[in-house]
């Protein structure tokens, strides 16, 4: 396994706490639930900063963790995290050039591994939904104590519901102000077909202070863990 390092940026206090508490929820989701896709309704919402920071948050927590980059159109990652390497990534190993040990890489984080999302194929939803995807999942969960997949928006693709039907659960982003409920509620209801457990919401992005010369501050924060279904059910909020 080749050694990587990524360059986080500081956050902030308040960031760095609503990930602990999103860690906590989802360790008490039970241990059943190993494997999660992390999606959103739209691009930007922040699915990417929030799937990374749980792999993190976990690993640093003790848990053995993998983060997939299977956002196979338009990964980011590579660039942001300032990973220098050439690297070869999931595609590489789900169009079968490459085994499943030759894509993952450590990280400069103690218990952190990862998958990066690898040269942009023209057929990205065929590729997630074939059995090297299926047979890497199965493999990654006995390996590690969480599997977190990173993923794009469910409201412009297919390949997260393609991705969900392999994971124990999901996670659904919401910038702050970014989409309408009923976007939300829709979304919901696409996941909900794949038959996937969703473990909660977290809102992004959130304004964490009123005080205008602070505005540029955005945090963190979530959403009713255990309590999502009352949070979606809540039907008579409409836009
Ligand atoms: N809590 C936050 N506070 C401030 N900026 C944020 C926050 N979360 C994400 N961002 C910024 O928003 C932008 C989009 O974030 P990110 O790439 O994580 O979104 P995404 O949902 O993965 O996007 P895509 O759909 O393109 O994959 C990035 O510039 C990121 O740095
Ligand atoms: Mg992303």
């Amino acid at each position: 396994m080749r050694d990587i390092e990524l360059i986080f940026k500081e956050n902030s206090f308040g960031y760095k706490e609503a990930f602990k508490s999103l860690r906590t929820n989802i360790i008490f989701c039970g241990s059943d639930i190993k494997v999660i896709a992390v999606t959103s309704c739209m691009p930007n919402e922040g699915k990417t900063e929030t799937s990374i920071n749980i792999a993190r948050t976990l690993a640093e927590d003790g848990r053995k963790v993998i983060y997939i980059d299977a956002d196979l159109r338009k990964s980011v990652v590579k660039t942001r995290y300032k990973v220098g390497q050439k690297i070869v990534g999931f595609s590489h190993y789900l169009s079968g050039q490459n085994e499943l040990s030759d894509v993952i890489y450590s990280t400069n984080v103690d218990n952190m591994d990862m998958i990066f999302a690898g040269i942009e194929p023209p057929n990205p939803a065929e590729l997630l939904g074939n059995t090297f995807f299926t047979k890497a999942i199965e493999t990654l969960k006995e390996k590690y104590d969480y599997v977190i997949v990173d993923t794009p928006p469910m409201g412009s693709v297919a390949d997260c519901a393609v991705v969900s039907r392999n994971c124990d659960g999901v996670i659904m982003v919401i910038g702050a102000g970014d989409i309408s409920f009923k976007f939300a509620k829709e979304t919901k209801k696409q996941l909900e077909k794949t038959n996937c457990r969703i473990l909660g919401v977290v809102l992004n992005k959130v304004q964490t202070t009123k005080r205008k010369y602070y505005s540029g501050y955005y945090g963190t924060s979530y959403y009713g863990y255990k309590r999502t279904k009352n949070y979606y059910s809540n039907e008579e909020i409409e836009d």
